[in-house]
């Protein structure tokens, strides 16, 4: 018989019931180092007290009201996002998918209403994940993804990550867009080389076209930047958000240039939850956190820290692990063995971590861990480790 909540998740036994910073309790009282922050989503970890504060005082004054009104927390925040990034203006949604779609859409309609019609293909690249609507798989394009959900999307090419020859060849008067993560998080923490990233704004540049960011895993302080394409030095025209701007509160953005944005006129899009008082509150203290030049330094010296310890994991145990990779605090650990054995292991020693493709374990910890958690989380997965060992 089937379960009550649809099946599509094999979930693991574990039901946590509190947290509290880059801890989760679990019902039986087991206290977990959380090194996955719900997939890159609780960047401040759970039970923020200043995000619990402003989520508890808005959610005491006015919840939702609708996009046909003024909501002064979602101006607040498009004003901080404007501020803090190459953007020039901002839709809010309420997931990494539903960004997505705008993306898309602002791409196809920049193009129509610049009289080219015909340009509505955007090239994408193989181990991307964009999410799971129809345009989402269809940008991806794996079979994984899209087996027996046709017909999908048309418009999307699909690339091998780092081909630059196809990439070039790929480039014709039909290509509106090139959709990329600066870091691919589920295609196993594989960061885009800044220069292959100056080489796409040059390529978008030298052909007329617009350069999508996906930053919905990697952005909001993960990789000791505020977005990741800044250690570049390069901007996008559009860039996807979520996850960690709402901290744990479902939040998603859509940031844009002013010309990538020009076709998106009133009637055009619309969300009835997206940039609702109580996402953009969260979002606008998750901003005022995150933003602040004093908590990246902090992000970067834990990161150099996890990752000098994870190096020396790696070292220690050569049948589980062949290397680290990753930007920041968002980490990857490249196994030899199955990365579902190495994660189930984890949780056998009480430690949080997820599983992504290419062999990988991703480390997503919440933003502000601290340094005493990050030895105590590195002993943990040795243990986990040593668990596996032959
Ligand atoms: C890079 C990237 N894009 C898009 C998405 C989809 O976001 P959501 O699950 O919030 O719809 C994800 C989710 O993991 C992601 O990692």
């Amino acid at each position: 018989m089937i379960s009550s909540v649809l099946p599509t998740y094999n979930r693991a036994p574990l039901s946590f019931v509190s947290g509290a910073g880059a801890w989760l309790t679990e019902a039986d009282g087991r206290r977990f180092l959380d090194l996955g922050a719900g997939i890159a989503v609780n960047a401040l970890g759970h039970a923020n007290p200043k995000l619990v504060e402003v989520l508890t005082d808005q959610a005491q004054k006015l919840w939702h009201t609708s996009n046909l009104y003024q909501i002064p927390q979602q101006q607040a925040l498009a004003d901080k996002l404007v501020a803090n990034t190459f953007a020039d203006t901002v839709f809010f949604t309420n997931s990494g998918t539903e960004s997505c779609e705008l993306a898309v859409k602002m791409a196809r309609k920049y193009f129509y209403d610049k009289g080219q019609p015909e340009r509505v293909e955007i090239i994408t690249f193989s181990g991307s994940f964009h999410g799971r609507s129809s345009a989402g798989i269809a940008a991806a394009g794996s079979e994984k993804m899209t087996k027996g959900f046709g017909p999908l999307l048309p418009g999307f090419v699909h690339l091998d990550f780092g081909d630059h020859d196809a990439l070039n060849a790929a480039i014709n008067d039909k290509i509106c867009a090139i959709l990329i993560e600066p870091v691919q998080g589920e295609g196993g923490i594989r960061p885009v080389p800044d220069q292959c990233l100056k080489g796409l704004r040059d390529l978008c540049d030298e052909h007329g076209i617009l350069l999508i960011f996906d930053e919905v895993q990697c952005g909001v302080g993960r990789t000791g930047k505020l977005f990741a394409h800044e250690w570049a030095g390069i901007t996008p025209d559009i860039m996807m958000v979520a996850k960690g701007i709402g901290g744990g509160f479902p939040l998603g953005a859509v940031l844009a240039t002013e010309n990538a944005a020009s076709g998106m006129t009133a009637g055009t899009h619309g969300s009835t939850y997206g940039g609702n008082p109580l996402g953009c509150a969260v979002g606008c203290a998750v901003m005022d956190i995150v933003a602040d030049p004093a908590f990246l330094a902090e992000v970067n010296r834990k990161a150099s820290l996890l990752r000098q310890k994870l190096e020396g994991l790696v070292a220690g145990h050569p049948d589980v692990f062949e290397s680290v990779r990753g930007s920041g605090l968002m980490l990857g650990l490249k196994c030899k063995v199955a990365p579902g054995d190495f994660v189930n292991a984890g949780y056998g020693k009480e430690v949080i971590t997820v599983p992504a493709a290419d062999n990988v374990v991703r480390l997503l910890p919440p933003l502000n861990i601290t340094e005493e958690e990050i030895a105590e989380a590195v002993n943990r997965l040795d243990a986990a480790a040593a668990s596996l060992a032959p």
